[in-house]
């Protein structure tokens, strides 16, 4: 009989286990440990098969502590919440905690898995502020952009039309080709723009 049951717990922990938290690099996180605790335990908080940190109730001390985390993670309280600071890219991945009973062998019990994926906003930099360029010239202008994950790039010309990519190309310019062109960059999490203002010198002459 419990042979049955005990699979079908499992799957049911496994579809408990919550949405992705989404958090910005730089940022603070704490996950909440959401078992019941025996009378002595050792406690890891694990981030997929790492130990990020251990915990020794006997002890009330931290007994080990993953160099991916050295000095950013803490235990906090006697819910024993798991707290990281200064988040980076890097730290993206499953957490949850792990209790051992140590009066019991073998026994573990494990919370629901929460997984954390950790971004940037994105930063638009351009070689200009204004262009000057001769009638007739040709002009480059590229966009430089910093995001994680990486962003869609879009430039917007004077007229209100638009061309993606983070380099844009003018051949031939004219009068008609003077003014603000924007880059604009989205990641789906934050967006960044900066404009150039082109200025097309003696492109007035044929009129
Ligand atoms: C530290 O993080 C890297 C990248 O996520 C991973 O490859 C490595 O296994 C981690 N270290 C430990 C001790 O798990
Ligand atoms: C450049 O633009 C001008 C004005 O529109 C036009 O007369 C000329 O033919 C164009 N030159 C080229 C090489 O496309
Ligand atoms: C970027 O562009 C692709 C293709 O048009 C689109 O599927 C995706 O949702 C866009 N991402 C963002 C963050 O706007």
């Amino acid at each position: 009989m419990w042979k049955f049951v005990l699979p079908f717990v499992a799957l049911l922990a496994t579809f408990s286990d919550g949405q992705t938290i989404n958090k910005e690099v730089g940022s603070f996180q704490q996950f909440e440990c959401d078992v019941n605790f025996p009378s002595t335990y050792l406690l890891n908080w694990m981030r997929g098969d790492e130990i990020v940190i251990r915990y020794l109730s006997a002890n009330d001390a931290i007994t080990a502590t993953s160099a991916n985390f050295t000095g950013r993670v803490s235990i906090i309280g006697a819910q024993r919440t798991l707290g990281i600071t200064s988040l980076r890219i890097t730290d993206a991945g499953q957490f949850f905690c792990s209790v051992h009973d140590l009066a019991t062998v073998n026994d573990e019990t494990n919370s629901a898995r929460q997984t954390l994926f950790v971004y940037t906003r994105p930063t638009v930099t351009l070689p200009y502020s204004e262009y000057v360029v001769d009638a007739g010239g040709d002009v480059t202008f590229t966009c430089t952009v910093t995001s994680y994950p990486s962003s869609n790039v879009t430039w917007e010309h004077p007229d209100g039309t638009r061309s993606t990519g983070d380099v844009l190309r003018l051949r031939n310019a004219t009068s008609q080709s003077q003014g603000q062109y924007r880059c604009s960059a989205d990641n789906g999490f934050g967006t960044g723009m900066q404009y150039v203002n082109l200025v097309v010198r003696g492109g007035n002459i044929s009129s």
